[in-house]
C-alpha cells in the first residue's frame, strides 16, 4: 500500500478548534456508517435490496429499498456519540431528535441525503452519501435551529461509492480525500489537499430540460455547444450521471460545471438546499471553485424549510462568474 495516512490519524493530526473533540467522534460514526452503507449498496440485488418500497418520501418520490435501508444505517450510527442533539434527512418528512444516551449533551445537527443518485442503483451506477454538520443552537433543537445558511456549517462531506468507496470532506480549512481499502477496511488518504482547476472545457446538465430553463442558462450551454465555431472559442464535452455526488467529484478530480437550474416546471429546481446543495457547495468553495443559485452564494441562501429546493450552479470559479455574469444581463 502506497498510502499509510489512514483517515482516523489524519483527523488526530488536523482537527483543530473547539470543534475537533466532537468533530472527531462524529466523523468516526459517519465513517462507520459509510463503510456499511458501501456493504449494503455492494450486495445489491444478492440480498434483495434493489427495488422500489410502495412508499412515498416527503417529496412525493419512490422510495427504493435502499433509500430506506441506508437512511437508517446512518441514524443508527450517528446516534452513538452523544454529540448529535438532531438529524434531519431527506428520507423523513421531519427532523429527529437524538436522546442523551451518553450524557455527553448533544450540540449538533448532521443533515444528509443517505442515498444520492438512487435512480442509477438499479443499473449499478455510482451513488453516494451527502452530510452536513451544524452547530445546533439548543440542546433540544426546534426546526428554527436547523434553518441556519450553508455558511454556518462547520463540516461537510460525501461518499462515493464508485469504482472505488471515497470519502471526501471538509471542515472549512480545505477538502481531503481517503480511499477506502475493502481488505483493511480503512480508509486512507490518497487525494489530499483537492484544489479546482480555474478553467474548464466540461459542463454536466441535463440537457432534456433544455426548453424550461430560463434564458442566461440557455444562453450559457449554447455557447458550450457551439464550441471553437462561437464565443467561447473551444469545444466543450459534457457529461451526466444522474448522481450529484458523482457528478460534484468529477469536477474536483477534473474540473467543470454542474448545474440544476430552476426551470419553468420546477421554479426553485430540484436539488435540496440543506443536505445537498449546501454541504456540495461548501466543499466545491473550499476547492476554489463557487456555487451559485444564478442571483445568490448558495451558502448564502437562508433556509425556509428542510427541503427547500433550490438552483444549483456550482464548479471552476470562472464558469461560475460567467453563469453569474449572464444572470445580471437578464
Ligand atoms: P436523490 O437520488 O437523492 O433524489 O438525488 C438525485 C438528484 C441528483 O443526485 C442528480 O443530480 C439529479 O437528481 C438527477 O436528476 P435527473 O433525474 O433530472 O437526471
Ligand atoms: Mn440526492
Ligand atoms: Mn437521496
Amino acid at each position: 500500500m502506497m498510502q499509510n495516512t489512514t483517515i482516523t490519524k489524519f483527523l488526530a493530526q488536523h482537527l483543530q478548534g473547539e470543534h475537533a473533540v466532537a468533530l472527531a467522534a462524529m466523523l468516526g460514526d459517519i465513517i462507520a456508517a459509510c463503510k456499511q452503507i458501501a456493504v449494503a449498496i455492494d450486495s445489491g440485488a444478492l440480498v434483495g435490496n434493489m427495488g422500489s418500497l410502495g412508499s412515498e418520501n416527503i417529496q412525493g418520490e419512490v422510495q427504493k429499498a435502499l433509500d430506506v435501508i441506508t437512511n437508517d444505517i446512518f441514524i443508527e450510527c450517528n446516534q452513538r456519540s452523544g454529540y448529535v442533539a438532531g438529524m434531519a434527512s431527506e428520507e423523513m418528512g421531519n427532523f429527529i431528535e437524538i436522546a442523551d444516551k451518553h450524557k455527553k449533551n448533544g450540540q449538533y445537527l448532521l443533515l444528509f441525503d443517505p442515498l444520492d443518485g438512487s435512480s442509477n442503483v438499479n443499473v449499478n451506477i455510482s451513488v453516494g452519501t451527502i452530510f452536513s454538520i451544524l452547530k445546533s443552537p439548543s440542546k433540544k433543537p426546534e426546526l428554527a435551529d436547523f434553518l441556519q445558511p450553508g455558511s454556518a456549517q462547520i463540516c461537510a462531506g460525501y461518499a462515493l461509492y464508485g469504482t472505488s468507496t471515497m470519502l471526501v470532506l471538509t471542515t472549512g480549512n480545505g477538502v481531503n480525500g481517503f480511499t477506502l481499502d475493502s481488505e483493511s477496511g480503512e480508509f486512507y488518504l490518497t487525494h489530499p489537499n483537492m484544489q479546482l482547476a480555474e478553467d474548464t472545457q466540461e459542463f454536466a446538465i441535463n440537457m432534456s430540460n433544455y426548453r424550461f430553463w430560463q434564458a442566461p442558462v440557455q444562453r450559457y450551454i449554447d455557447e458550450c455547444l457551439q464550441g471553437d465555431e462561437g464565443s467561447r472559442k473551444k469545444d466543450f464535452n459534457m457529461r451526466w450521471v444522474a448522481s450529484m455526488v458523482a457528478e460534484v467529484h468529477r469536477i474536483l478530480v477534473r474540473g467543470g460545471v454542474f448545474m440544476y437550474p430552476s426551470d419553468n416546471k420546477s421554479k426553485s429546481g430540484k436539488l435540496r438546499l440543506m443536505y445537498e446543495a449546501n454541504p456540495m457547495s461548501f466543499i466545491v468553495e473550499q476547492a476554489g471553485g463557487a456555487a451559485t443559485t444564478g442571483f445568490q452564494r448558495i451558502l448564502e441562501v437562508k433556509p425556509s424549510g428542510i427541503h427547500q429546493r433550490v438552483p444549483v450552479m456550482m464548479g471552476c470559479k470562472r464558469e461560475v462568474d460567467r453563469i453569474i455574469k449572464y444572470f445580471q444581463a437578464k
